[in-house]
């Protein structure tokens, strides 16, 4: 990237999205999901920039979405109603209504009291929802403590032991259908072995199905495939390769069952970077602070989660290394990107690219301290 863009017409802080690269994830994303007749819906959270959003759904991905207003963009981006999966732990009425309206894939629900006011709703419009149980398997996925989800102290799912009550109570509902299982235990997971014990507690909860005769249409894996922020230049591509293989190998489908996967970041990672300028260099006594012109308010993974990205110095030519902490303007201690980076020798002017920030970048920010948005400039 350093040598291909002329990055002094470019108004910082910047997003910077390579299409051409996203086209290369989803090409190797569609011709393994193709092999193995698995079905891919990528995670509008991660990043709902309307590009981005037609280049997915023109590889005929289907949408994960999490709220009514994620719906109605995946619509307007292209991505069909009959692939759309909705998640998430607090649905609103409205946002029901409207994806019954829409005759979506799936509602991927969470408790007993969702499922009530989803028949009751459908009911009223003399519709058929289609529900998928997502269940808390209870698994570690060994990541950070606010992106794991699969935990009994998570607040998502519904947990093993409450499965049996809730299906003798969907047995009374007439306007709910039980189509699916659905699970997510957490993001960002580098330890591919997380997969096979999810895959293993799934052919446990299939069996506990199975005692009931019940067989679901599909089962649905979510998401949560990390990325390599510590070296994104050797894998700017996650190994899906074996990311798939571990669910073929380990995950028992029933005849004709699908498998579903909601992919967020491994899909957009690292096509993104954040571009920024030094606005100062400050020399304190202990060390110095490399203060640039993005914030947290742009990328606020590092303040919120102690997150890594990788900084890069595209403009300094120093052979000699210094060590910065670098620092964006806001009112906010928390307002740190990386603390001391070694970085060629800075000056003001000089750009900063933040690296692998496609994902729960943008889609995150703020406007705290009145800042202006970061504008998006596409690159190759
Ligand atoms: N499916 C469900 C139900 C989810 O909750 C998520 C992400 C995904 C799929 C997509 O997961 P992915 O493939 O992106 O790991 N803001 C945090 C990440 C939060 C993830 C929330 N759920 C971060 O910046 O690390």
């Amino acid at each position: 990237m350093k040598n291909k863009v002329d990055f002094t017409n470019i108004k910082t802080p910047a997003y910077l999205y390579n299409i051409s690269l996203l086209e290369q994830t989803l090409n190797s994303i569609q011709k393994l999901a193709n092999q193995y007749k698995y079905h891919v819906h990528y995670a509008l959270k991660a990043n709902n920039n309307p590009r981005i959003l037609q280049t997915i759904s023109g590889f005929g991905f289907g949408a994960d979405c999490v709220s009514g207003n994620e719906i109605k963009e995946a619509i307007k981006q292209g991505f069909k109603t009959s692939q759309i999966a909705f998640a998430g732990v607090g649905k609103t009425d409205e946002e029901i209504n409207y994806a019954l309206e829409q005759e979506i894939f799936s509602f991927n629900c969470e408790s007993l009291p969702e499922i009530e006011v989803i028949n009751e709703l459908a009911q009223k419009m003399q519709k058929t929802a289609s529900l998928a149980l997502r269940i808390n398997p209870n698994v570690d996925a060994n990541t950070h403590k606010y992106i794991t989800t699969g935990l009994e102290e998570n607040k998502f799912g519904i947990n093993l032991w409450d499965i049996d009550s809730i299906l003798d109570a969907m047995e009374g509902m007439q306007n709910v259908k039980l189509t699916g299982i659905h699970f997510h235990i957490g993001s960002q997971i580098t330890d591919l072995d997380t997969f096979k014990n999810l895959s293993n507690r799934i052919n446990q909860i299939q069996e506990k199905l199975y005692a009931r005769q019940l067989i679901v249409d599909h089962i649905n894996v979510g998401g949560g495939l990390g990325i390599n922020y510590h070296q994104p230049d050797e894998d700017p591509i996650p190994d899906f390769e074996s990311y798939f293989k571990i669910f073929h190998d380990f995950l028992e489908l029933r005849p004709k069952q699908q498998l579903h996967f909601e992919l967020g970041r491994s899909i957009v990672g690292q096509m993104g970077s954040l571009l920024s300028k030094v606005i100062y260099v400050k020399k304190a006594s202990k060390k110095d602070f490399l203060i640039i012109d993005a914030a947290m308010t742009d990328l606020i993974r590092p303040a919120l989660y102690q997150a890594y990205h990788k900084i890069e110095n595209l403009s300094s030519t120093c052979e000699e290394k210094q060590n910065y902490d670098v620092v964006g303007p806001v009112c906010e201690s928390a307002d740190i990107f990386a603390k001391a980076v070694s970085l060629p020798k800075s000056q003001r002017g000089d750009y900063i690219l933040i690296r692998s920030a496609g994902a729960y970048g943008q889609v995150m920010s703020s406007n705290y301290n009145m800042r202006d948005n970061a504008q998006v400039v596409f690159v190759d």
